[in-house]
């Protein structure tokens, strides 16, 4: 196989960015993730199209979905430049698992098994850089200095959407649109399913294995 290409399934704060991010640098493949491309084109105009909001800010920050539309297009140009890549925060519906099915082929789907009271706390104290993007959590994974990015220097903000409100929101998107994403690849006999609540070295060791079987 020459680079991998992994989807890493998992809910809204399952810990996809943290482990993405590592498997980036330790397979040197791309970090594809929509939600951090969404982020960077917030105020897009979407006026054009026939949809509810006219910018992605006004979807991410309700916690609902951005339409598809938009983010398959996003998805088709970053795996287009990708040699391997590691797929973070899509497919979040059937309708773009189809769409991807496509567009690529898999090598490994990988799922971060998560209860939702982790999710709630995760979420609700998860730090980002404002510079580099890098993700901390206040109490499970602190920076050296509180507030600065141990990599970057750069100031470490909370999220729009990490609210209690639009994290439980964001929860139940989740649970109507993107676990059925989760059964289609387990019903296809390809889904490798980790526990998400052990420590971030623990759930990377584990990710790194299925990466590497898959490569086998
Ligand atoms: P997106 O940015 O993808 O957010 P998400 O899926 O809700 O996931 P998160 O980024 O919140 O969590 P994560 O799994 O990356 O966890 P993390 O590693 O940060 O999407 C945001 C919005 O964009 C959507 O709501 C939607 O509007 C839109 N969007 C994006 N993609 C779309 C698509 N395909 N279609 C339509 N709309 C789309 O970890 C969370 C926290 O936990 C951190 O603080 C971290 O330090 C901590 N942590 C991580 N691992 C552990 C561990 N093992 N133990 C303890 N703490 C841990
Ligand atoms: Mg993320
Ligand atoms: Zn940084």
């Amino acid at each position: 196989m020459s680079q991998p290409h992994v989807l890493l399934l998992g809910a809204p704060g399952a810990g996809k960015g943290t482990q993405s991010e590592r498997l980036a640098e330790a397979f040197d493949i791309e970090h594809v993730t929509t939600g951090d491309a969404l982020r960077a084109n917030k105020d897009m105009d979407l006026s054009h199209m026939d949809t509810e909001y006219d910018t992605p800010r006004a979807y991410m920050e309700a916690g609902e979905l951005v339409p598809d539309e938009v983010v398959n297009e996003i998805v088709k140009t970053a795996l287009e430049e990708a040699d391997g890549y590691v797929l973070d925060g899509y497919p979040r519906n059937l309708d773009q698992a189809e769409y991807l099915s496509d567009i690529t082929d898999l090598d490994a789907v990988i799922f971060l098994d998560v209860s939702e009271d982790e999710l709630v706390d995760r979420l609700t104290g998860r730090r980002v850089c404002d510079d580099c993007g890098a993700n901390y959590h206040v109490e499970f994974n602190p920076p050296e200095t509180e507030g600065v990015c141990d990599k970057c220097g750069g100031d470490l903000i909370q999220r729009d959407d990490d609210t209690e409100d639009t994290v439980r929101e964001r929860l139940r998107v989740y649970e109507e649109n993107t676990e059925p994403v989760v059964e289609h690849y387990r019903d296809e006999g390809v889904l490798v399913e980790i526990d998400g609540e052990d420590t971030p070295d623990d759930v990377f060791d584990a990710v790194k294995s299925a990466v590497e079987d898959a490569a086998n």
